[in-house]
């Protein structure tokens, strides 16, 4: 019997866009140039760009249609309520603020909610979400459970919350210090891995009784909904849109990047229950983002959004998504690269400290590993390990985070089966010459968010 490829798109191609092809000596010279950091290239140098699936995808036929009905009006765009509507009818959220990106949305959200010397707890830090914390005044504390930590554990549902930590930390600063749970669906930094239906339930009732809300980083919720199907039995017949609807329902606030579920190219917004929230939202976005109908966004972008919203809640679509992620995932666990196990949703992890076991954690094993695998296949992944995870406010020390992990991220629409399949095959040739690699050092490391602008040297 052959394979059943059941993961099949749902689409065909009609236009396609020339990559090119790049030898080895121009790819060596191009990461050279780049400082050894793969967000520092060029991308007509690199051949399948699997950097990040954020602004990368690729739009429907309707999607382009719905751009060219942009209503370009400064105040009240058609497109705006058009949008507003379908997050009301899609997520469940009474109230929408559009902005440029996710990060624009966080920072609004942060200071609305933030005191100087909170404590925000959540189910592992990302980046942009925790710094616009930090800046805020809060403290970010990790309450994700322990197997999130850990590449090999086959737990389900790595990104849900432990929630004796949760009772630790009020125990420790009282609820009133909490301003509320941040908690991601899909948790980018652990792997893609998603919460479960019943732990976010748990959290719900458990946050309830101490008054404490919960505001959702949404990006990747249709895939956590995807992930609930397959994983929590009650959930293997209910469709997509279902699950979304449910998980947004069990949270107050939300902060979507639009970049990533919805299928588009820029966007993002703030989502709320609360009146008062929405409020200051609304007078807050005119200072950063621009009007609170059309926040950072065109018309057009928010038409395109709206219309993504829906798709982006197919069953046939997000088969298809997390599929071609798992056909990656399995290919690469064929060839015997150690990657993060259950295969999560947006992309495959390889595990930078098994794959790499003679470098220390302080010469950047994740970051080496990313620009190795660009020397050899012009494949553009990128770093999650030491280097995203930056410095500690406190004492100017570099966080030393369990995980150190080379992301090699799929964008929604955009590459075939045989583009997986070379890239499986250029980390496998990496993986048989691993012995000979050497680590990274800073030659420039800035002060915020460093991994999308530092630059390194190899360490002879
Ligand atoms: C989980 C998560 N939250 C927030 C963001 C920030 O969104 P943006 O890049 O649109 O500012 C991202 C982007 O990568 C993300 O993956």
């Amino acid at each position: 019997m052959p394979k059943q490829k059941s993961w099949a798109e749902p689409w065909k191609i009609k236009m396609v866009e020339h990559l090119r092809m790049t030898t080895k000596d121009e790819r060596i010279e191009a990461i050279k140039e780049a400082g050894y950091n793969t967000f520092l290239l060029k991308s007509k140098d690199v051949y399948i760009d699997l950097l990040t699936d954020s602004g990368t995808n690729a739009m429907s036929d309707r999607q382009w249609a719905g751009i060219m009905l942009g209503d370009e009006a400064y105040a009240g765009s058609r497109n705006f309520y058009h949008l507003e509507k379908t997050i009301t009818d899609y997520y469940s959220y009474k109230y929408l603020i559009p902005t440029h990106q996710g990060r624009g949305a966080e920072h609004i959200f942060s200071q609305i909610m933030i005191k100087e010397g909170d404590y925000v707890p959540g189910n592992m830090y990302f980046t942009t979400t925790r710094l616009h914390q930090e800046l805020a005044g809060a403290i970010f504390v990790d309450i994700i459970i322990d197997e999130a930590h850990d590449t090999e554990s086959h737990h389900p549902f790595k990104g849900n919350v432990d929630l004796k930590k949760l009772q630790k930390l009020i125990d420790k600063v009282g609820a009133k210090r909490i301003p509320y749970v941040s908690m991601a669906t899909t948790v980018n930094m652990a792997g893609g891995q998603p919460i479960s239906m019943a732990n976010l339930k748990e959290l719900r009732e458990f946050t309830k009784k101490y008054n404490i809300p919960i505001a959702h980083d949404m990006t990747r919720v249709a895939e956590n909904a995807w992930l609930i199907r397959q994983r929590e039995k009650e959930y293997e017949n209910v469709p997509i849109k279902d699950i979304v609807y449910e998980i947004c329902s069990l949270t107050d606030h939300a902060t979507m990047s639009a970049k990533k579920d919805p299928i588009v190219n820029i966007g993002g917004f703030l989502a709320t229950n609360d009146e008062d929230v929405y409020q200051q939202a609304q007078n807050m976005v005119v200072i950063y983002e621009g009007l609170h109908t059309y926040g950072g966004m065109a018309g057009r972008d928010m038409e395109a959004l709206a219309i993504g919203i829906v798709e982006s809640v197919s069953d046939d679509h997000m088969r298809a998504r997390v599929g071609q992620t798992q056909y990656l995932g399995q290919n690469l666990l064929d060839f015997g690269v150690p990657i993060i196990v259950p295969i999560g949703s947006h992309g495959v992890f390889l595990d930078a400290k098994k794959f790499l076991p003679h470098l220390e954690q302080n010469v950047f094993p994740a970051q080496t590993l990313a620009a190795e695998i660009y020397i050899e296949s012009g494949v553009r992944t990128m770093e999650r390990g030491i280097v995203s995870a930056g410095r500690s406010k406190e004492t100017g020390e570099h966080y030393y985070p369990k995980l150190e992990l080379v992301r090699i991220t799929l964008p929604r629409r955009v590459y075939t089966q045989s583009h997986m399949d070379v890239t499986a095959e250029s980390i496998a040739a990496v993986y048989e010459r691993r012995n000979s690699i050497k680590g990274l050092r800073f030659t420039y490391e800035p002060e915020y968010l460093r991994f999308f602008q530092a630059r390194f040297e190899p360490i002879e």
